[in-house]
């Protein structure tokens, strides 16, 4: 746990799932000050991923957060839904009860700058495509300075899941991720190396559900949606939960590991656009340019995701 004053953090995300859980994580840990959540295109249309964040803050008492919707999809690409994976709503299961937050009047770029200039700096963590994050970069790069550390859940130091090469975040954005991981704060990438070591087990459903509160019993519906999905789509009966890793990073430091490495993003590939390739060795001679996670330690993760939660509604 860190002993310093909370960390003022931005989550953008593609709710989805996975990133509910980096929400609720985000809001429940006592290391982190929750100050702005905006959405982009990715899992989900925007207006779906934006309506989700808007009930999954609600459903769990999350009331004085900000949430602004972004872009709408890629900035060169088409986007493609992961529909396969998250239903067609992007947060399939379980029925969603109607938000009692609105979406707050600014655009995401907005919301943002507003909360970095109420801020001496802010931690991003981003967990769907970087498409937001890098617009910002791009319309306000004097505020780059202020942003402490920008934490991705994307990439892969190996295989991907969108391609045999890809990885779905960085194959939705390869731009808009090469953009952010030159736009000048230390970056951090947590890739599915790591995050396919936090699987969804019946023990870590079954820990959740004996939480008792409302957002755990919703939690637990999302989960077992997210199994089926995930076995029918990648052949896997439990599904990693990606997302709230990077936010088990900015909280405490220990629960994951990471090394500094060389990191490119494939543009042009035609099999291999969205790859993350990871230079672990320094083989390409080319400097360090992202902190790169490499392990986690898979028992305390679960047990901040449980600990949030259960100070939640
Ligand atoms: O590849 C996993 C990532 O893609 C996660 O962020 C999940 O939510 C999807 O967006
Ligand atoms: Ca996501």
């Amino acid at each position: 746990m860190n002993a310093q004053a909370p960390i003022p953090l931005i989550l953008d995300c593609d709710p989805g799932h996975d990133d509910v859980f980096a929400i609720w994580l985000a809001a429940g840990h006592p290391a982190i000050d929750l100050r702005a959540i905006t959405t982009v295109g990715g899992n989900g249309r925007l207006a779906h991923t934006t309506y989700n964040a808007r009930v999954v803050t609600s459903l769990a008492g999350i009331t004085d957060v900000p949430i602004s919707p972004g872009a709408p999809g890629p900035l060169v690409r088409a986007l493609s839904p992961a529909e396969r994976i998250h239903g067609a709503n992007a947060l399939g299961g379980p029925e969603l009860p109607p938000p009692d937050v609105a979406a707050d009047p600014r655009p995401a770029i907005e919301l943002i700058r507003d909360t970095v200039d109420a801020a001496d700096d802010v931690t991003i963590v981003a967990t769907g495509p970087l498409t937001n994050i890098a617009m910002f970069a791009r319309i306000y790069p004097d505020r780059m300075s202020k942003i402490r550390e920008i934490v991705w859940m994307g990439g892969s130091t190996a295989r991907g899941n969108v391609t045999p090469y890809a990885e779905f975040n960085s194959w939705c954005d390869p731009e808009a991720a090469s953009i952010v991981l030159g736009s000048g704060p230390p970056f951090t990438m947590i890739g599915l190396n790591v995050t396919h070591q936090a699987l969804v087990t019946q023990e870590v459903i079954a820990g959740i559900g004996a939480i008792g509160n409302k957002t755990a019993a919703f939690g637990v519906e999302l989960l077992d949606f997210f199994n089926s999905t995930y076995e029918t789509d990648q052949g896997m009966p439990e599904a990693p939960l990606h997302d709230p890793i990077a936010v088990a990073l900015v909280a405490e430091a220990a629960t994951v590991t990471t090394v500094r490495a060389r990191l490119d993003i494939e543009l042009h590939g035609t099999e291999t656009a969205g790859a993350t390739s990871v230079d672990l060795i320094g083989k390409l001679m080319r400097e360090p340019n992202a902190n790169v996670a490499t392990g986690m330690d898979v028992e305390r993760f679960w047990r901040l995701v449980e600990d949030a939660i259960r100070t939640l509604a």
